[in-house]
């Protein structure tokens, strides 16, 4: 069986500033004491993300109300934020067809999925007022229950439901994804008789892409649920070893924090050679900026870029900018599809073009991968390579799984609980005392009574 394969052979090039054997052999007692701690929480039942894969029932229930929505309504509207919309745009990006939105229902055989996400008033307004309504449905995703960004969404969308269609009419339209038992939206929902689907009360929002929070989305969108519950589950198999060598997961953890802590390579590159892993990217950023960015000084800072995009921007910083970085390069091995190149007479005679003549698109992109870990290897930069025999279902719960492992072990390196987001917190209750929120007063009263800014230091 095909599956995915990690190399770190390009974090162990002693020309690209790379780590020692005996590095890895010296962390390896620490790789797998962060295994342990990862295990024992997991046992313990404390996280639950890992476990997902094993339990088809909930899947199967998203599914099959994936498929009721998709019987009588075109579009649904996500409404979720964080992790509560991350893990679903990835899988939907990754998955569905690239222009899904844009084709006609008989080609996309599925819903169209919209990501609202932002409770930017413009794009929300925009969104609804572009969307037949009569056609919509929604999926209010928020595990709290009571997210402020998420809840607006809900409300403006539930005002114009009921104002249209009536009570019936907002019922049919809306699904709730919430916490099994807590939280306002689980109140909201059985009071209005609101269909619901549960996000485990041990998964929390950036390990949630494979519960209902991102399963719902991907139905919707087509996806192949149990090939990717498939392949999230084989990744898990492979990483039941506490030895380094053994469990993927735990090499990328340990070589990743060995780069930070013995060559000062505190900022982790992904850089997917593939379009459809891009919304990966984003939801990588959430997964290692809040699970490992903690206790003051603590945490790698993740970056997103897409090859061969990203060769025409970022690339120039990472080549030659400043010693800090390690780039995870993605391959797709089989593309979805390719492109034969034929130069024509006339463009011949120039040599920049010429050469292209009898090749095809995916061998530009791939040459493009290989040329550019060549050059980040020659300018002294360390790399890795995950490659995905192709971009289907089962790779992609391969990747997730792989990601979201590796970030727990790492939490367990770095001495940080990686399940938690304490900092997030002063930020909400800024913006809720601000608007009123019985409380929170002492917040708003705290930012209210901050200096005023010096006139001197704006210019208007
Ligand atoms: O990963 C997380 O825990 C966060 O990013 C949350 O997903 C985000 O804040 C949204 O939270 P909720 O699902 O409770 O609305």
């Amino acid at each position: 069986m095909e599956r995915l394969s990690l190399d770190v052979n390009g974090s162990f090039d002693p020309a690209a500033g790379g780590l020692a054997r005996a590095d890895l052999d010296a962390a390896a007692p620490a790789a797998r004491a962060a295994f342990d701690g990862f295990e024992a929480r997991r046992r313990a039942g404390e996280v639950g993300f890992a476990d997902l894969p094993a339990d088809r029932h909930a899947a199967e229930a998203t599914v099959r109300l994936a498929g009721e929505l998709a019987e009588r309504f075109d579009n649904l509207l996500v409404l979720g934020i964080g992790g509560s919309s991350l893990g679903g745009r990835a899988l939907v990006a990754a998955l569905a067809h690239p222009f899904h939105n844009l084709l006609p229902r008989e080609q996309r055989g599925a819903m169209r999925v919209f990501f609202p996400d932002n409770a930017d008033p413009a794009t929300f307004e925009a969104l609804l007022g572009a969307l037949p309504l009569g056609e919509t449905c929604f999926a209010t995703i928020t595990k709290s229950g009571g997210t402020a960004e998420t809840m607006a969404q809900h409300l403006a969308l539930r005002e114009r439901c009921l104002a249209r269609f009536g009570e019936a009419g907002y019922r049919d339209r809306c699904v709730v994804v919430t916490d099994p038992e807590h939280g306002a939206l689980r109140a909201i929902a059985l009071a209005e008789g609101l269909r619901t689907l549960p996000v485990p009360a041990n998964v929390g929002g950036r390990f949630s892409a494979l519960t209902p929070v991102g399963l719902l989305p991907a139905a919707a969108a087509g996806a192949d649920v149990p090939a990717l519950l498939d392949g999230a589950a084989s990744l898990e198999a492979r990483s039941r070893s506490g030895a380094v060598r053994e469990n993927p997961a735990l090499l990328l953890a340990t070589v990743l924090h060995l780069l930070d802590a013995r060559r000062g390579r505190h900022i982790d590159v992904l850089m997917p050679y593939a379009d459809g892993l891009r919304e990966t990217g984003d939801w990588f950023v959430q997964l290692w900026a809040e699970s490992l960015g903690k206790a003051e000084q603590v945490g790698p800072t993740p970056f997103r870029a897409v090859g061969a995009t990203d060769q025409h921007s970022s690339l120039q910083l990472m080549v030659q900018g400043p010693h800090d970085k390690v780039v995870i390069l993605v391959r797709v091995a089989h593309p979805r599809a390719d492109l034969a190149l034929s130069v024509p007479e006339a463009y011949r005679r120039f040599p920049e073009i010429a050469y292209l003549d009898g090749h095809t698109m995916g061998e530009l992109i791939e040459a493009e991968r290989r040329a550019t870990e060549a050059a980040l290897r020659r300018a002294g930069r360390p790399t890795l390579s995950i490659e995905l025999p192709r971009l289907d279902a089962r790779a992609v719960g391969e990747l997730l799984m792989l990601l979201e492992l590796a970030v727990a072990y790492a939490g367990g390196l770095y001495g940080v609980n990686a399940f938690d987001q304490p900092g997030v917190e002063a930020g909400k209750r800024y913006a809720q005392g601000l608007l009123g929120r019985p409380g929170s007063e002492r917040y708003r009263d705290e930012l209210l009574g901050r200096p005023a800014p010096d006139p001197a230091l704006i210019l208007g």
